[in-house]
């Protein structure tokens, strides 16, 4: 498999050693239209080769693989002529702009039976794997809700929100781990430095009273990875930042139940049990996940992180940008063309 790389900034270097080091695959050409980039390729591969101009990488007969590492103002041009151009692709979260693109796109992937697959690395994490796992056992029982804290001190950026930087890692594993239909979408945010919202908190309402909330800034002084996700079993606490135990299971609930003397009456129980650590597999996730699409292209199978994943995200992003412009008005997320995760 021959891959094409367009965008060698922060996280293009990434992506060109996991496709590098699978095996039978070459990255055959990388582009990035700012120059220096061509010395810091050619310090870790002197062999590869370089280009400013990213149309060569789309065109290439040489390639059968385009990855779009770029702004996400670019994924939709991008992806768009590699398709044409009969390529699969593999893209940068958040897979496009708006819902529109990215309904355009999957269709023009289905109709050249191309791939494409939507990096939500978070996706391959032993972490994310374990609480999906736990979840589809029923460990903590019927979901109650989720609840992510991504915080930290920049890295601010120019083109896009927070949200659109930061939680569609919330959102993709969100999608992945409830695997529910979302119903509406409830964002507040403010922008404090350079005109796009620095600090910001999302609220999906899914059916069965499970409800999410992300809360994504740029201003935090501290870093925090954590997200908590309640059922009616048991309650989950995954922190990221910690080395091991990054997982932890509580045996923790609240009952009720009628007073038998007085049925206007509840009777409140807590139960606390035993905290536990599950085992979570070290694995690079961008490897993980690399390879996985590479095996999905070969057994021409749909990956489940594939655009239509993608376009989920996308969806909650964009009526979350309203919702925050209407004050965090209720936006309703409603559509047919929805399909599930679990599919
Ligand atoms: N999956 C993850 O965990 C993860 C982590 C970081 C970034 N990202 C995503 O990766 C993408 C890139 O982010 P980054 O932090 O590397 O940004 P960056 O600004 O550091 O790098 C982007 C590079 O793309 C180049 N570029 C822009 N437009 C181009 C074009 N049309 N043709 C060729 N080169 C072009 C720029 O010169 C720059 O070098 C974003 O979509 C971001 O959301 C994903």
């Amino acid at each position: 498999m021959r891959i094409g790389v367009i965008g060698y900034g922060y996280w293009g270097p990434n992506i060109v050693r996991n496709f590098h080091s699978q095996e039978n695959c070459e990255v055959t050409l990388v582009a990035d239209r700012d120059a220096t980039c061509e010395a810091r390729l050619k310090k870790m591969y002197p062999s590869f080769a370089f280009t400013r101009d990213e149309s060569e990488v789309v065109r290439s007969p040489e390639i059968d693989v385009v990855a779009v590492v770029t702004p996400v103002w670019t994924h939709y041009e991008l992806t768009k002529q590699a398709l044409l151009n009969g390529k699969h692709v593999f893209v940068e979260k958040p897979f496009t702009c708006n819902v529109a693109q990215a309904e355009e796109l999957i269709e023009l992937a289905d109709k050249r039976s191309l791939k494409i697959m939507v990096d939500h690395t978070f996706l391959f994490t032993g972490a994310v794997k374990k609480i999906r796992e736990l979840v589809d056992e029923k460990e903590l029982g019927n979901l109650y809700y989720y609840d992510s804290l991504r915080v930290n001190l920049g890295l601010f950026q120019h083109d896009v929100n927070v949200i659109w930087d930061l939680a569609p890692h919330d959102l993709s594993i969100m999608d992945y781990i409830i695997g529910e239909k979302p119903e509406a979408v409830v964002a507040t945010g403010e922008s404090h430095l350079n005109g796009v919202e620095d600090v910001a908190f999302i609220t999906v309402y899914f059916p069965n009273k499970i409800i999410a909330h992300i809360n994504v800034n740029w201003l935090s002084p501290v870093k925090v990875r954590t997200t908590l996700i309640g059922g009616e079993k048991k309650m989950l606490v995954w922190n990221d930042l910690e080395a091991d135990e990054k997982i932890k299971i509580y045996d923790k609930g609240v009952s009720m139940a009628a007073h038998p003397s007085n049925l206007h009456q509840l009777l409140v129980s807590y139960r606390s049990g035993d905290m536990h650590a599950p085992q979570v597999k070290q694995v690079e996730a961008l490897r993980a996940e690399t390879t996985y699409f590479l095996q999905c292209i070969r057994e021409n199978k749909t990956p489940f992180n594939d655009g239509v994943a993608g376009l989920r995200v996308v969806r909650i992003l964009q009526a979350a940008d309203k919702s925050i412009r209407h004050r965090g008005e209720a936006v309703e997320l409603w559509t047919n063309s929805y399909a599930l995760p679990r599919q």
